[in-house]
């Protein structure tokens, strides 16, 4: 009768939502020939970016970075450090002692750099800096002493030599207008003389996968690629010299920072990318450009999400379609939340209530189930291709190395790879299966950026004075 023929409408409309969730829902997911191709386009972008004829063109840069040596133990001595580019902008004082490798000793403190500051002038980012740097050495009474310094400066950088770095572009939200294109060291001794304060001694400028990479090193010496995965993403290796067309010499080793997080930027992902990429790329400060960053960093994950949410509730799947403010406001699905939905220790219930303190009245179980599914989903495809990104570094080492099999340690900084439940071990399965002839560890680092980069000077000051020995 009549009521039987409404169920069947009901279920008939239940049925064709379930489908039309899955039905976007997958174009999310990668099958294994996808991430191979992911793999096997890498690879090819990593030839191009060192190869000098091909470089201009790549959008993996892989930047010589002028890291040969690693700590041998016997450097010693105090270092400054300066880290920015990650969530937040430090200055450090590091003490090296010869003969203790486990016991470099660390003093810090954190400054903010405030939104109209990162988008200001270059001069007024710089100046700000020296503010801190001030504020740090007053602090520590240290005012008159002009320590060697290493300057963690995480985005992508063209060195011709370890204490110069020309910026190439800002990432991750940076803007400061005036920077592109110049040397960030002579950007920072200008702002010193303008203070007239102090003197300051650079030694190195340091990417923060290259300093996560030392940091590592110098407890583990297999230890020769170095991963952030946090606000932005990126990768650096021990490349054969005899491969860097870029700089002369043929002899042994140097790290190259990839700055893997613009792979993508010439069309190498577009077949993988959903309407929710092109969403989240176009509404960035970088339209079309990091394309593998805004699908792998904890910058971007949580927009994507947003994205899909958005339009799950427009089509009346998700929160009984109605779009609030709150859902419609950038940057809501900070990385931890991310975390913190896809815990397993959580019960629905509990998620229900992170969404209600986000703003968003999820006012059903049915609301969380789905939210945690989009949270994994997204995930999930952000581990993946990051290990798809990773086989392809570490079968270039092995085939470098003319070897069958391959061991090798990766050092790994980030909040989202420490924080978040799942994606360590998605990654690493991704990456066992699709370069199965390398057994790979990882190392989490603590403090990896700040430390490397003084290690890293501290190396540098070595070499220097054995030189004139
Ligand atoms: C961005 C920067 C890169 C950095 C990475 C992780 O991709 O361009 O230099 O290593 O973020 O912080």
């Amino acid at each position: 009768g009549k009521g039987a023929a409404m169920v069947t409408a009901v279920a008939y409309r239940l049925a064709a939502q379930n489908a039309e969730r899955q039905r976007i829902l997958d174009t999310m997911c990668l099958s294994r020939e996808q991430l191979l191709e992911v793999k096997r386009r890498m690879s090819e972008e990593m030839v191009r970016g060192l190869s000098k004829q091909t470089h201009e063109q790549a959008s993996v840069k892989m930047l010589p970075a002028y890291v040969r040596s690693t700590p041998d133990g016997t450097e010693h001595g105090d270092f400054l450090a300066l880290d920015l580019g990650g969530s937040s902008f430090r200055v450090l004082l590091v003490q090296v002692q010869s003969g203790q490798r486990h016991k470099a000793k660390m003093q810090q403190k954190i400054y903010s750099i405030p939104q109209e500051t990162m988008q200001g002038t270059g001069e007024e980012l710089f100046d700000h800096i020296v503010d801190c740097i001030a504020a740090f050495l007053e602090y520590m009474g240290m005012k008159g002493a002009s320590l060697p310094l290493g300057f963690t400066f995480s985005f992508p950088c063209h060195q011709s030599r370890l204490d110069q770095g020309i910026l190439l572009k800002w990432t991750k939200g940076f803007k400061a207008s005036g920077c592109e294109g110049h040397d960030v060291i002579l950007l920072l001794k200008d702002a010193v003389r303008r203070r007239q304060e102090f003197d300051l001694n650079f030694v190195a400028v340091v990417n923060d996968t290259v300093g996560t990479m030392m940091t590592c090193g110098y407890e583990d010496p297999k230890c020769e690629v170095g991963l952030i995965v946090g606000t932005g993403t990126n990768a650096c290796y021990m490349e054969e010299m005899s491969n860097i067309e870029l700089v002369e010499g043929n002899e042994g080793r140097m790290s190259i920072n990839m700055e893997w997080g613009a792979f993508g930027d010439n069309g190498e992902l577009d077949d993988f990318c959903t309407r929710f990429d092109h969403i989240v790329d176009d509404s960035s400060n970088n339209p079309g450009k990091q394309r593998y960053e805004k699908m792998i960093s904890g910058m971007y994950l949580g927009e994507i999400v947003r994205n899909v949410l958005i339009d799950f509730t427009s089509k009346g799947l998700l929160f009984r379609g109605k779009l609030s403010e709150r859902l419609k406001t950038w940057g809501i699905f900070a990385t931890k939340f991310l975390s913190q939905i896809e815990s397993d220790r959580l019960a629905m219930r509990q998620i229900r209530s992170i969404l209600q303190h986000l703003g968003l009245t999820s006012s059903t179980i049915d609301d969380s189930v789905l939210v945690k599914e989009v949270c994994s989903v997204v995930a999930r495809r952000a581990a993946q291709l990051c290990g798809a990104g990773l086989a392809a570094v570490v079968d270039r080492m092995r085939e470098n190395r003319n070897l069958n099999q391959f061991s090798v340690t990766v050092g790994v900084d980030g909040t989202l790879y420490k924080t978040h439940p799942h994606f360590s071990s998605i990654m690493q399965e991704t990456l066992q299966d699709l370069a199965p002839q390398c057994q790979v560890t990882f190392q989490k680092s603590e403090d990896g950026s700040g430390k490397g980069a003084a290690l890293i000077t501290a190396v540098a000051c070595r070499i220097k004075s054995e030189g004139q020995h």
